[in-house]
């Protein structure tokens, strides 16, 4: 029996002796991937943790992903195996600046992207992902002025696909998709005449890429914009025989594995995220022996923070 052998079978008895549910995000290293019960997007994943039965989650991703677990399910014991895994997009914007910018807008609806603390969750209306954003924005009656946050790209996405005018963007943004920038995009294109674009809509590229459809210089129907989850979809349908991936790398080993017949080429190859790279396999070993690092969200923000979040998991089903 091989090292990597012995750790899966190792991850495997101490899961079911905890009685624990392992989820990856499609960002996660491909043996952690490999070795998960369910590997999904965000939106995917906070759904089969909020219907699970397992009275352990063990969350390889990221911490707001395993606190949004918590939030939805309170009694259960939530598990990230590195506490310190964050992430740059949660972190631009805090609990105080989003009480300040409502200060600004009264009545306007707050709607946050998953990718938040859940002290920004308890201050919002209504959550969303990148694969249900258009959907959630598109619920709310016209005439209410809607605070979107905290991803600026994401944010412009939205309000192309629903023209809307009172929608108010913040500007953060993730270091790993903003790092994905326009000119690299339109030089892997114009290399690759007959391949279709894959692209996340946190990039910085992604208003590029429509720039370049409507110049021609793209076929306007080989640009997709799309979340993870939505890129797996694509994969399976689309006739092209390669793919310009713009997303965080580890989003290729889910790709390959859904059509292994097509070219997968990142756009930007080190746009990888060294927050989603902290939970290695031996940081996913210590957290099923250990029982660590918890998550806790305490009561009353995650009380806030249900409702929000809840309509989130139900929008876009
Ligand atoms: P999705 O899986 O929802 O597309 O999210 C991408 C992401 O950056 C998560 O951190
Ligand atoms: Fe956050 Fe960006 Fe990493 Fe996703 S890829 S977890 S948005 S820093």
């Amino acid at each position: 029996v091989d090292a990597d052998a012995a750790w899966a079978d190792e991850v495997r008895r101490l899961a079911e002796r905890r009685d624990a549910v392992v989820l990856a995000h499609n960002y996660q290293l491909p043996e952690i991937q490999e070795i998960a019960h369910h590997t999904g997007d965000s939106l995917a994943l906070s759904r089969i943790a909020a219907e699970s039965e397992a009275s352990t989650i063990v969350f390889c991703g990221v911490h707001f992903m395993a606190e949004t677990a918590k939030i939805l399910s309170p009694d259960k014991t939530v598990l990230i195996p590195d506490a310190r895994a964050g992430c740059s997009l949660a972190d631009s914007i805090t609990g105080a600046q989003l009480r300040e910018w409502k200060a600004q807008h009264p009545g306007a609806v707050v709607v946050s992207y998953v990718n938040t603390t859940a002290e920004v969750k308890a201050e919002t209306d209504i959550c969303c992902t990148s694969s249900n954003a258009v959907d959630v924005v598109a619920s709310i009656p016209e005439d209410r002025d809607v605070l979107f946050c905290p991803d600026q790209f994401l944010g412009a996405h939205v309000k192309r696909e629903t023209g809307r005018q009172n929608l108010h963007i913040w500007a953060g943004e993730c270091h790993v998709h903003a790092g994905i920038n326009g000119p690299e995009l339109a030089e892997r294109a114009s290399a690759s005449p007959e391949a279709d674009l894959f692209i996340h809509p946190e990039c910085g590229c992604a208003t590029s890429a429509l720039y370049l459809a409507g110049e021609g210089a793209v076929a306007p129907e080989r640009v997709k914009i799309l979340s993870t989850g939505d890129m797996l979809h694509a994969a399976k349908e689309t006739k092209a025989a390669s793919v310009l991936v713009a997303t965080e790398v580890g989003m290729l080993h889910q790709l390959r594995k859904a059509a292994p017949d097509i070219d997968f080429r990142a756009v930007n190859d080190r746009a990888s995220c060294r927050y989603m790279k902290m939970i290695t396999p031996a940081a996913l070993l210590r957290s099923l022996r250990e029982g660590a690092d918890e998550v806790e969200v305490d009561e009353e923000t995650a009380a806030r923070a249900r409702a929000s979040v809840r309509r989130m998991i139900e929008i876009g089903k």
